[in-house]
């Protein structure tokens, strides 16, 4: 594996990539690696002649009151992960080459409508940022496919959108999540919990788990099972932000007859926001 730092060594490699006519797979992460990013590399290896990963911490996706500065950076392992992972380039940019005139300064990508709910209305901001810097990786690596995970699911709905609506030819490929043994989502941000918030931090599944089988079971007031969640989530110990039921391929409220659905929750555990959500077709 390679690791380069510029757009321009980048570029460079996979010039002579393309020119073999070898197809190109894309993972952009903001690295301390689990075995979830890890599940998107082997997705991306098996569907591609080249791999290439990206570690950044983007700080234009975090707010001012955020953890940017405390992100956990564990370049080290993870680069030994990627490597072994079957990834070929590792892209390592600092902050001054995605962003020469600041990330406050650069020209933004708005996916309107999606960034603004959920998770989007408790971040103001946070999804420009991650459109603007995906669509800047994909213009410098030119992928024919890229991976994200449905753990962060609406992310991945931002991302396909803005694929859609700027024409991008580039397929977006979306990837179940993974999860620790008890249930919980991996991600980078559990290494911020206490022990006892790690331990409660299942609950926040089995409270999706509950709202989908009572879904699979016929509940179809979805306001009320919301309701329910957002309780359950107080009981368990969270400070919820929201638990909602939505169409899963927009996220809008679902009117009766849609049949493909997802229950979506952000919950605060102590200063740590967990996210996660199951989708469920009827
Ligand atoms: P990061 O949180 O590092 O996640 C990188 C990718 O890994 C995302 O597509 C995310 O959905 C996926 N992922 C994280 N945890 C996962 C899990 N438990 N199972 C499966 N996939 C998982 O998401 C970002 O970085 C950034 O917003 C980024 C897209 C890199 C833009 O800066």
């Amino acid at each position: 594996m390679r690791t380069v730092r510029t757009i321009t060594e980048l570029r460079g490699m996979i010039h002579v990539w393309r020119n073999k006519g070898e197809r190109i797979a894309f993972v952009p992460t903001m690295g301390n690696l689990h075995a979830g990013h890890i599940h998107l590399m082997a997705q991306a290896v098996h569907r591609a002649d080249r791999v290439v990963a990206s570690i950044f911490v983007n700080p234009m996706q975090f707010g001012a009151n955020e953890d940017f500065t405390t992100y956990p950076r564990t370049l080290s392992a993870d680069s030994i992960a990627l490597a072994e992972n079957g990834v070929h380039a590792l892209f390592l940019p600092e902050v001054s080459e995605l962003y020469p005139h600041g990330a406050e300064n650069t020209t933004r990508v708005e996916v309107v409508g999606l960034s603004d709910i959920l998770c989007g209305a408790s971040r103001p901001g946070h999804f420009v940022g991650v459109a603007t810097v995906v669509n800047k990786f994909f213009n410098i690596v030119q992928p024919d496919i890229a991976v994200f995970g449905e753990k962060d699911y609406q992310q991945l709905l931002v991302i396909r959108r803005m694929v859609a609506d700027l024409c991008l030819p580039i397929t977006i490929l979306g990837v179940p999540t993974v999860r620790e043994p008890d249930g919980l989502a991996m991600s980078s941000r559990n290494g911020y919990l206490t022990a006892e918030q790690r331990s409660g931090a299942s609950r926040l599944y089995q409270v999706l788990r509950a709202t989908h089988q009572h879904i699979s079971e016929g509940a179809r007031d979805y306001a009320m099972l919301a309701e329910q969640g957002m309780q359950a989530l107080r009981d368990a110990g969270f400070t919820p932000d929201y638990f909602t039921v939505r169409r899963s391929h927009d996220l809008m409220l679902p009117e009766p007859g849609d049949s493909e659905l997802v229950v979506l929750a952000a919950a605060w555990s102590g200063s740590t926001r967990l996210i996660d959500n199951i989708q469920i077709d009827i």
